[in-house]
């Protein structure tokens, strides 16, 4: 069975009562449930991390190449900041779609730069939760 690794980034455990107007009401938890539905589906293995740690989330990187044929990541401020976090993807090689709830392109304009989009095959952005099962059935079209 293929097996997929999906990083959420800090604060998204906070989804549901952080800013609802800008990420909605959906919780991360109902967010996990639907990519597992889909998983379940399309016969592929989902693990599901979240972390508020930037090395954290770079040492997840580094050992998924072994692990997991693809990533799915959210990497939420980071991806604003984080040179690691696209070092580590960029050094695994791992088949990576990023992905945002809100349309970064249409917010501050700090939010306007990704330094993750340029290592990863592709990004999906503007669709709230809908953004994640998008992201997934992405990359179950190209493992
Ligand atoms: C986000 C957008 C980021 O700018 C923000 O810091 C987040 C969430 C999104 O999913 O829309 O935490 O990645």
């Amino acid at each position: 069975m293929k097996k997929i690794l999906v990083i959420h980034g800090p604060n998204l455990d906070l989804l549901g009562q952080r800013e609802p107007k800008i990420y909605g009401k959906t919780t991360l938890i109902q967010i996990n449930q639907e990519l597992k539905k889909i998983a379940k589906k399309k016969n592929v293995s989902l693990t599901i991390k979240q972390s508020n740690h930037e090395g954290e989330i770079v040492d997840l990187i580094g050992t998924a190449k072994k692990k997991y044929e693809a990533l799915l990541i959210n990497p939420a401020a980071y991806t604003h900041t984080s040179v690691a976090i696209r070092d580590a993807i960029a050094a695994s090689g791992i088949l990576t779609v990023e992905v945002h709830l809100s349309n970064i392109y249409s917010r501050e304009e700090f939010r306007q730069k990704s330094l993750i989009s340029p290592v990863a095959k592709g990004t999906i952005l503007g669709f709230g939760g809908k953004s994640y099962n998008l992201g997934l059935l992405a990359l179950l079209d190209l493992i």
